[in-house]
């Protein structure tokens, strides 16, 4: 399995420190936002994989990161994201490296308490499809911010309704994606949404559509560093006191 990070984006709701610098660069306590992702993907056993990026600032990511070494990487490559299309324009960069392989897809401002190896492994197993990972949040004003999952009285999810003014249930979608191959053909019949980005959540809802989307609920903390400034700072609470992706957690 190949693994994509994506780093690109405006970054505008952490404005104005992101006009100084890429958001995933900012510091999370005591080491750059995008190291966490990095960490993620390592300990949940993927090695190869491609990080997304764009803007002035993105070179700052090779110094950060060069060759991948460092970080137990095999293979690290890059890719440049011309303007922020949006998460789904993002990930279409990553067509030639993934190949016929399957991907996990992260979304470098997301930030993981646990090893997300257990879905990684579900996903090896599961035959064919994609899979999302939910993370329960009981603030309602919190998840008007995010992806959330709508679920039957099967708790099968039926829906993913992306920043809804009404919540259809506490169980928000979180930035880490699963996809087969078939993915490469669904991001080309996508069109921008309202907010003129091609969406992930459009992507999500079409496996679900098709009957192929499985998912994994999330144990521990997740943050999305990158929601607002409050966001930004829970997180940063959150990993000053607790080991996040060291080797005891
Ligand atoms: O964090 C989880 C949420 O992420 C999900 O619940 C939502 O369903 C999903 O749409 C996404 O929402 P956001 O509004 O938080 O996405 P944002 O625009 O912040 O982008 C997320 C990451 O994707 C960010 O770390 C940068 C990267 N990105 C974003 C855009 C728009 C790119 O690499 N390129 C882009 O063009």
């Amino acid at each position: 399995m190949k693994g994509v990070i994506l780093a690109g984006g405006t970054g505008s709701r952490l404005h104005p420190l992101t006009r100084i610098t890429n958001k995933h660069l900012l510091p999370i306590w005591d080491r750059p936002m995008i190291n966490y992702a990095i960490e993620a993907l390592v300990k949940g056993g993927v090695s190869e994989m491609m990080l997304v990026t764009g803007g002035t600032h993105a070179g700052e990511f090779l110094r950060l990161l060069g060759n991948g070494d460092e970080f137990g990487i095999h293979r690290l490559l890059y890719a440049y994201q011309d303007k922020p299309g949006g998460i789904a324009e993002a990930l279409g960069l990553a067509e030639k490296f993934v190949g016929g392989d399957r991907a996990v897809v992260l979304l470098g401002d997301n930030i993981f308490e646990r090893s997300i190896r257990p879905c990684v492994d579900a996903f090896k197993k599961q035959e064919k499809g994609a899979r999302v990972v939910l993370s329960h949040l009981a603030d309602s004003q919190h998840l008007r911010h995010l992806g959330v999952a709508q679920l039957n009285g099967d708790r099968r999810i039926e829906r993913i309704i992306e920043k809804p003014k009404v919540p259809p249930s506490e169980y928000a979608v979180t930035g880490i994606y699963f996809y087969d191959a078939t993915v490469w053909g669904v991001l080309p019949r996508l069109t921008p949404s309202n907010r003129g980005e091609l969406e992930i959540t459009d992507v999500n809802n079409w496996y679900l559509e098709q009957g192929l989307m499985e998912y994994d609920v999330l144990d521990g903390f997740w943050g999305d560093a990158g929601e607002s400034m409050e966001a930004y700072y829970k997180v940063q609470d959150f990993v000053r006191d607790h080991p996040v992706n060291r080797n005891d957690s």
